[in-house]
């Protein structure tokens, strides 16, 4: 509402899904994340409320839901606003309904990397006519539907797509659940085989998730059972196999970087994020949080094979790679 309200946002994310909230001149606060699933926690988002609270930015972590159940419930308790933030989560869904469709505003990119692609590009979901209106103008330099081309009512840009971006989009979406489903099958078999190497655990699958789409399957490595191997090692190890295993829930908590620890006032309001530190964040990135990207899960089910093959022969050799 106000310059200077505060903006819940968990700590591992992509740095825009705090920056956004600056833009607006409102405070972001960040809040610490699940150990289990790495999206933002709702007892530490409880905790975190204050009277300036307005909304909170959540992220679908590597497209796995949020806890809608409990934010909503937090949400209402408190009047804030829900911005799910599903850049990782297409097709991802809360007990049979989609995220994005969830909360206030639901946004999505395109960005090349992403499972539905338009080189750059976004959308933003809403069944909220004021909000849809204000969307459509701030990314329209502030013009208003319906008014002259030439008059401005805020301060907008120009953030809007090409045609030709959005035929190429549109194209996707012929074959879009069908990958989906292609992937999240792969997925579940490869959860089930990780299951049986001691260290590697995948997410435990709350029934509420119906669907998951992921820009990146997380997953968990547990250094003290694969005898104390480092992530990092482990890692390394991996990729020396030619596993495409990267570093989970898009790596270092955003509070950490400079553009938040140089900053010492937004809206008259000082901030100062050296103090910020988010436990389990912190954890999970240094030691446990591991992902493969999309791209790995739409070939056939001995693409799956060969990665379990990987892991169990890393796992073979885990004494070795800790020397
Ligand atoms: C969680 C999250 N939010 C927002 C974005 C920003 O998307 P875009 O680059 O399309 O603006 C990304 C991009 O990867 C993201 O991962």
């Amino acid at each position: 509402d106000e310059a200077g309200d505060e903006v819940l946002v968990p700590a591992l994310t992509f740095v825009a899904s705090a920056t956004a909230i600056v833009y607006i001149n409102a405070v972001p606060v960040f809040v610490d994340v699940d150990a289990e699933t790495y999206n933002i926690s709702p007892a530490a988002m409880e905790k975190a409320i204050t009277k300036r609270t307005r909304a909170v930015v959540l992220v679908h972590n590597g497209g796995y839901p949020a806890n809608m159940d409990r934010i909503r419930a937090l949400a209402k308790k408190h009047q804030l606003k829900i911005i799910e933030d599903s850049a990782h989560a297409h097709g991802s869904s809360w007990k049979g309904v989609k995220v994005g469709a969830l909360g206030d505003l639901g946004t999505f990119s395109f960005q090349m990397g992403k499972t539905l692609a338009s080189g750059e590009g976004g959308i933003i979901l809403t069944n909220n006519s004021d909000l849809a209106e204000k969307a459509f103008s701030m990314h329209h330099n502030g013009r208003q539907a319906g008014r002259p081309f030439y008059e401005f009512h805020r301060i907008g840009s120009n953030l809007r797509m090409t045609e030709w971006q959005g035929a190429i989009l549109n194209a996707q979406f012929k074959r879009f659940g069908k990958q989906i489903r292609h992937r999240e099958k792969n997925a579940t078999y490869l959860a089930q085989g990780l299951r049986e190497i001691k260290g590697l655990r995948p997410i435990k699958r709350d029934p509420r998730v119906t669907s998951w789409g992921f820009y990146y399957w997380n997953f968990h490595y547990i250094p003290e059972d694969f005898e104390g191997v480092s992530r990092d090692r482990f890692l390394e190890a991996a990729q020396a196999e030619g596993l495409p295993v990267g570093v989970g829930a898009h790596g270092a908590p955003i509070y950490n970087n400079p553009v938040f620890q140089n900053m010492k006032s937004i809206a008259g309001r000082r901030v100062d994020y050296s103090r910020t530190h988010c436990a389990q964040a912190e954890r999970l990135f240094a030691r446990e949080a591991v992902c493969i990207s999309h791209t790995a899960f739409l070939g056939p089910r001995a693409d799956m094979d060969k990665l379990l093959a990987g892991f169990r022969k890393i796992r073979r050799h885990a004494a070795a790679l800790k020397k």
